[in-house]
């Protein structure tokens, strides 16, 4: 019997890609293309929950969608879509939102996150998107979600709103289990307590799209020293650095780099010089396929409506039976 299982994940449309999406969640993607039956949308809905550039939306709808195929996502395995292309998603969020207590969606560290950062724009969208999270998944009946660690609580939250349903309307929905990446939470290059994000600036990430100047230049300027540590622990910099070299170099070049760290000998230059080639030596194909896709955008246009023709039956056929249960039809 084939263990194939449905498998969701979503990625908002922010512009540029950084290698904390690639690491944490989008090299799995592309892994369990052939283990799976894997839906990939571009969640356009809840990235309008902050404040976003409208005029240009489209393009960079667009330009995530490149960025996605570029990596290797591929139309004749997956499903790549628009989330709002496909209106039962926001259908089914109004049905979870019945079932959810306003308390549960309180206590998401996401929204309390973002309402600090966002404190003139705190939506109901916002406080509701782990709602809309939950809906994408289960919508297409989705058990797998490869992501990284950051979303694990609303993956929980969704857990709980499938066993209310469950319990309420009887078994439907299968219990989520996330699937997390051994670099599940990369940090920011200048304020590495922090994971990285394009929130905190240009400086502060390596987006997959960045030529070979500026990785270099944000590598050589990455936080290293943060006075002595705990218990002879690497400082939060220097370990996310090995984080990355661990991702992106041979195993031989990190021996190297971590002997000389325990033998008092590593010069941080040596390191980030190091690191920013690998970087440089791992998107560059990426970034050769970026420019290929960028010359053919009615292609990928054209691969974006049929995800969406694909995902949409499904969603009608599922939302049927969703209403069906809760006694709406
Ligand atoms: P988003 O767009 O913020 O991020 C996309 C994916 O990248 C991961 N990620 C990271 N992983 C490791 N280190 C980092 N610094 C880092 N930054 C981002 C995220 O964990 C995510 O997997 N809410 C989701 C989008 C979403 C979704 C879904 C995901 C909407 N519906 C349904 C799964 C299933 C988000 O904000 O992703």
């Amino acid at each position: 019997m084939s263990d194939k299982k449905i498998l969701f994940s979503g990625i908002q449309p922010t512009g540029e890609l950084h290698i904390g999406n690639y690491l944490g969640a989008l090299r799995n993607w592309v892994e369990l293309q052939d283990k799976h039956d894997c839906f990939y949308s571009i969640v356009d809905l809840h990235a309008i929950t902050i404040d976003y550039d409208q005029e240009n939306y489209q393009e960079q709808i667009l330009n995530t969608a490149i960025d996605l195929l570029a990596l290797g996502i591929d139309p004749k395995k997956s499903t790549l879509f628009v989330q709002s292309r496909v209106p039962e998603h926001t259908e089914l969020t109004w049905l979870f939102n019945t079932l959810i207590p306003m308390a549960e969606l309180q206590r998401m560290t996401q929204f309390k996150d973002k309402s600090r950062q966002n404190f003139n724009n705190i939506n109901m969208g916002l406080f509701d998107y782990p709602v809309l999270q939950a809906a994408d998944i289960l919508l297409y009946k989705g058990e797998l979600v490869p992501v990284g660690e950051d979303q694990l609580q609303h993956l929980e939250l969704a857990n709980t709103i499938l066993r209310k349903f469950n319990n309420k309307f009887g078994e439907y929905f299968q219990k989520i289990e996330p699937i997390i990446s051994k670099s599940a939470r990369v940090m920011s290059l200048q304020e590495p307590n922090n994971k990285m994000s394009k929130s905190l600036g240009t400086t502060n990430y390596i987006a997959l799209r960045d030529d070979e100047d500026t990785i270099r230049k944000k590598i050589m300027s990455a936080k290293t020293d943060a006075g002595p540590q705990k218990d002879g622990h690497m400082s939060p910099g220097v370990d996310n650095l090995f984080t990355l070299l661990e991702n992106f170099a041979d195993e031989k070049i990190v021996k190297k780099f971590n002997l000389d760290y325990h033998n008092g000998n590593l010069k941080y230059s040596e390191l980030k010089a190091e690191l920013a080639q690998t970087i440089i030596n791992t998107l560059k194909p990426i970034q050769d396929n970026i420019v290929k896709l960028e010359k053919d955008k009615d292609k990928v246009k054209k691969i974006l409506e049929k995800g969406a023709q694909k995902a949409k039956k499904i969603a009608e056929n599922n939302i049927l039976e969703i209403k069906e249960k809760m006694g709406l039809i």
